[in-house]
């Protein structure tokens, strides 16, 4: 568990950087294709809302739930159908993120974790189990 989560990515603008990149990377990246092409051609709202979850969820200012309420994760992305694929593509534009803005190690450790699971529980498609 780290604390001082929202300090530690170095507050508002530590974490637009991240989502910012995060998004650049799911734009440019040819790996992500499937789940870029789930989201609108203009960006800007799918960043200023992770953005805005991102800080409140950190510990920083609840921005995300003044404007929208309770994030109910996955109620809001039932629209867009999500599997396995889209799950470890979402996860690979994060993890070149982190790299990038150079997202401290043990934070990063906490992070991958913590939206793999998140991730993890998005999925909504009914798909075979990979392992038997
Ligand atoms: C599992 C793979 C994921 C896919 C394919 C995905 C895809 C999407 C899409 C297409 C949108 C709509 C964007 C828009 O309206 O501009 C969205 C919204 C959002 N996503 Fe994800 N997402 C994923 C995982 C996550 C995770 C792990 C988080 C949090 C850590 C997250 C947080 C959000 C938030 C806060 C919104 C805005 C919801 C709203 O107010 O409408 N997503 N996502």
């Amino acid at each position: 568990m780290v604390s001082d989560l929202f300090e530690r990515l170095g507050r508002e603008l530590g974490i637009r950087a991240l989502i910012d990149t995060f998004y650049d990377f799911m734009n440019e990246l040819p790996e992500a294709v499937a789940i870029r092409k789930l989201h609108p051609d203009d960006l800007s709202e799918s960043r200023e809302k992770l953005y805005e979850f991102l800080t409140g969820w950190s510990g920083g200012p609840p921005l995300y739930t003044e404007k929208y309420g309770h994030p109910r994760l996955r109620m809001r992305h039932m629209p867009f159908p999500i599997g396995v694929a889209e799950r470890d593509q979402w996860l690979l534009c994060m993890e070149k993120a982190f790299e990038k803005c150079q997202v401290d190690p043990e934070v990063q450790d906490f992070l991958r974790e913590r939206f793999f699971q998140i991730a993890d529980f998005m999925r909504n498609k009914e798909e075979p189990a990979v392992n038997g």
